[in-house]
């Protein structure tokens, strides 16, 4: 809750550098809610053509106006995924450079998730590290990568392989910014937020099941709900174990099979929440296949994850020998042989280490 917006929602997330996530709508015109973090007298929104037009303005007027005297310089990105590079990287840090912030600076990542984790990477490294505030503009960077504080760039080799562990100062929500996001965007969004109630929280996807309509019509107490309850289970995990040593590596679910579809598709296929939406139902097909799970709760996620519109089956075309040739390349996979997120049946998910490829092919076949 904030004083312009008592029907805010408020996310604490604990640990060495503890932070709160706001979630509601109208906050991105919020001054004194964007401006509370601020320490210096210098602040960038750094965000992508799409997202910029729309809100970048706002954002700065809306901070100039809590507190005069702030610079509030501005950088913009192209969009999307092809932007994530040590290239742009490069361009952001020169900018930070040539407005001359200082340590005391804060960084407003404004956009998806391509941009938090691109802006948040600067920011970590700037100064060996200045403030970050994360005001994610998609559905997928609400629930999921603005929480969490893990940040990267690709290279051409792969995905997220250099980047830093760089907690933000306060992530805030803005509900009504998805009203501008493209449908196929707010659904690869709800694949992460179905994720939340698969790996752990039965009672969450029933509320999913019953909240499908109001969610894909954009309710703002329905998506605030979903956002809230997503983040908290994020950053439950996230303050148990910061560094992905152990348990944080659940919130991969489906991510092994859905990183394969979409390096195998040369990113120009299924978007990232698609990918992850397949990959979860292979991965409790997996489960299943190894005498964990029941064929019915993999058909449950399957038909809620239908309901948002989401993909659910390997598209056409796609070599499962191939798709196996990535998995053993991706940075999850450890030395040794495949790991899963497997499952249990609903809300019971776990680590499985040396899955016999064999049976990953099957599923692929099965598909
Ligand atoms: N750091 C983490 O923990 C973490 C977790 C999950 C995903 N990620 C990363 O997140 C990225 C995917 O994020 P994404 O799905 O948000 O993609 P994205 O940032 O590319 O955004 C998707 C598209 O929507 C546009 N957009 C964003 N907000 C908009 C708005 N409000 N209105 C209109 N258009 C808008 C963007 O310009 C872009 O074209 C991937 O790079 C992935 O690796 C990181």
């Amino acid at each position: 809750m904030t004083e312009a917006h008592p029907s805010a929602r408020s996310v604490a997330v604990g640990g060495d550098r503890p932070y709160a996530i706001t979630i509601g709508p109208g906050l991105l015109d919020d001054g004194a809610l964007l401006a509370a973090p601020v320490r210096g007298n210098a602040a960038m929104i750094v965000s992508d053509r799409n997202v910029a037009p729309l809100y970048a303005q706002r954002v700065a007027d809306a901070l100039r106006a809590a507190r005069p005297g702030l610079h509030v310089h501005t950088h913009v990105l192209p969009a999307g995924e092809a932007a994530k590079t040590l290239a742009h990287f490069t361009e952001v840090v020169n900018a930070l450079a040539d407005a001359r912030l200082r340590r005391d600076a804060t960084l407003f990542a404004l956009g998806g998730g391509v941009i938090g984790d691109l802006a948040g990477f600067a920011a970590a490294c700037w100064m060996r590290g200045i403030d970050c505030v994360q005001l994610p503009t998609t559905l997928l960077a609400m629930v999921d990568s603005s929480v969490g504080g893990k940040t990267a760039v690709d290279l051409p080799q792969g995905k997220n392989l250099v980047g830093a562990f760089h907690p933000p100062r306060a992530v805030i929500a803005d509900t009504g910014a998805l009203r501008t996001l493209p449908a196929r965007e707010l659904r690869a969004g709800l694949a992460e937020v179905v994720k939340y109630g698969a790996l752990g929280d039965a009672a969450f996807l029933d509320w999913l099941d019953d909240n499908a309509d109001a969610l894909l019509a954009m309710d703002d107490a329905a998506l605030a709900e979903a956002i809230a309850r997503s983040c908290a289970h994020k950053a439950a995990i996230v303050e148990r174990d910061p560094f992905e040593h152990g348990e944080r590596a659940l919130l991969n679910l489906g991510h092994t099979f859905g990183h394969a579809i979409e390096t195998e598709q040369g990113y120009d296929g299924l978007n990232h929440g698609e990918a992850v939406a397949v990959g979860m139902v292979l991965a409790a097909r997996l489960s299943e296949a190894l005498g964990f799970a029941k064929t019915e709760d993999g058909d449950r996620l399957r038909a809620l994850l239908q309901r948002f519109g989401l993909p659910v089956a390997l598209p056409p075309g796609l070599d499962p020998g191939r798709l196996v040739a990535h998995m053993r390349l991706d940075k999850k996979a450890q030395a040794g042989g495949l790991r899963f997120v497997v499952w249990d049946g609903i809300g019971r998910a776990r680590v499985l280490a040396d899955v016999p490829e064999s049976a990953v092919i099957e599923v692929l076949r099965a598909g």
